[in-house]
């Protein structure tokens, strides 16, 4: 599975990728402490980067999760962008999380790595709904989430253990109904 865009390709991580993930991980550990829950010691050594390749295809396969990797042409990778919690039924609904490398932040990667991930949860993984939740100190994501189309729907006290608490989160979402193919152009 490759979704191509502007400037950017996504596909699931592979084995050998773990050397570059980590490489990633180490550089944007601080950067990404502020907003992901706190991760163990063993998640920042190359095994803890192959435990979660091979735990991303063990859940794409029961279809539980689609995480991608977002890689620039030149095959870098950049980051992640990953639907998650998907639930079929009455819901067919998925959370989304992502980052992009802090170094190439504010160039619309994470815009378009995102955009290719809605285009992939409607078009192709079937889902009716997608969530994402933002901490009101987190304006870039919020920002990246309106530029897709995403809305606002209100925010959920202490949603998620963030570093050393519970935080709140404003909760943004879509719904295929919101994302008619052709409408916008942004993938
Ligand atoms: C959020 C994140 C993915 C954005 O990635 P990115 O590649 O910089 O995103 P883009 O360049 O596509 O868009 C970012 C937008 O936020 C805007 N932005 C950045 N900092 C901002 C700030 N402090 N206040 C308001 N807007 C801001 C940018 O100007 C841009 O909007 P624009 O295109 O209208 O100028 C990245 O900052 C990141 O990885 N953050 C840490 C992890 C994270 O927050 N994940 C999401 C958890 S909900």
């Amino acid at each position: 599975m490759r979704l191509e865009g502007d400037g950017l390709y996504l596909r699931p991580y592979e084995p050998g990728d773990a050397t570059p993930l980590l490489d990633i991980v180490l550089r944007n550990r601080n950067f990404l402490a502020a907003y992901e829950p706190p991760r163990p010691d063993a998640y920042y050594t190359l095994e803890g980067q192959r435990h979660i390749v091979e735990i991303d295809s063990e859940r794409w396969d029961a279809g539980l999760r689609y995480a991608f990797g977002v890689f620039l042409p030149s095959g870098r990778i950049v980051g992640r962008v990953a639907l998650d919690n998907v639930v079929l039924g009455a819901w067919h609904n998925a959370t989304l999380g992502y980052y992009i490398d802090r170094e190439l932040n504010g160039r619309g990667l994470g815009t378009r790595a995102v955009g290719l991930v809605v285009e992939f949860a409607f078009r192709r993984a079937e889902l009716h709904r997608v969530q994402a939740a933002v901490m009101p100190r987190n304006p870039a994501s919020a920002r990246l989430l309106e530029k897709l189309g995403f809305r606002r729907e209100g925010r959920a006290l202490r949603y998620l253990f963030i570093g050393d608490r519970w935080e709140d989160h404003d909760m943004f979402a879509l719904t295929i109904e919101d994302w008619p193919r052709g409408r916008r152009p942004l993938v």
